[in-house]
């Protein structure tokens, strides 16, 4: 599994320097939109201004500037790299955010820690995404809830089978796979979903889950 882990790693290392223009057509588009109406949903619930807030696999830090103010706010990702593209954002934004180089699948944080966990367009690259989800499971709080945006293989086929095939593609390039059954391991993970809506077929959806 280490070796897996250092690939990933790598990969992500190496496009991190262009990781924001290489998605920023997505972005623009429907992905923007989608991270704030995500965002929304997290402003609800973190009313008091003393929640505490996880992102696991913050990347570059495109959710960044929706943290709500008053949270203790953590991201984490296993990429040095995309974290040094992190601290460029929260440095030029001005905000208070704790950057710690940490993987989804080991976290240094106690049980039932977090009130709030965010993680967008993570689950298609940690390597054994199972162990990451039982970890975010561990450190959320009994009542705290994880909210995601996440994109995942289709059940409709034969597009499904057409995502497994060139799969490849996209692991040997930046280290995510196409063709994850997330839902499956989420309740592999014993997660409980509350929410699950597909935003682009059944390939992109958000997700709220409760541990
Ligand atoms: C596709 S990028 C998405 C970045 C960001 N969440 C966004 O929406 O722009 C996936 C990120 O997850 C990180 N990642 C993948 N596996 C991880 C793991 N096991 N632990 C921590 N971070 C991980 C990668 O390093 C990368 O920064």
């Amino acid at each position: 599994m280490d070796l897996i882990n250092d690939k990933i790693k790598k990969r992500y290392n190496r496009i991190a320097p262009i990781y924001d223009k290489l998605e920023m057509i997505m972005e623009k588009g429907k992905m923007g939109d989608w991270r704030e109406k995500l965002w929304q949903q997290v402003e609800e619930v973190v009313k008091k201004g003393e929640e505490r807030l996880l992102e696991a696999g913050v990347g570059t830090g495109k959710n960044i500037p929706y943290y709500p103010q008053k949270t203790e706010a953590y991201a984490i990702d296993f990429s040095d790299r995309m974290l040094q593209e992190a601290k460029k954002r929260i440095e030029k934004l001005e905000v208070n955010v704790q950057l710690r180089e940490m993987d989804v699948q080991n976290l240094d944080f106690p049980d039932n820690y977090f009130d709030v966990i965010v993680t967008t367009c993570v689950f298609c690259s940690v390597p054994d995404p199972v162990q990451g989800f039982k970890e975010l499971k561990r450190v959320c709080k009994n009542d705290g809830k994880i909210f995601m945006l996440e994109h995942m293989r289709t059940e409709k086929e034969p597009f499904g089978y057409l995502m497994d095939s060139i799969n490849w593609i996209s692991l040997l390039s930046w280290g995510a796979n196409i063709n994850r059954r997330t839902m499956e391991n989420i309740k592999q993970a014993g997660l409980e979903v509350v929410k699950e809506e597909d935003l682009f077929f059944d390939v992109v959806k958000e997700i709220i889950l409760t541990p």
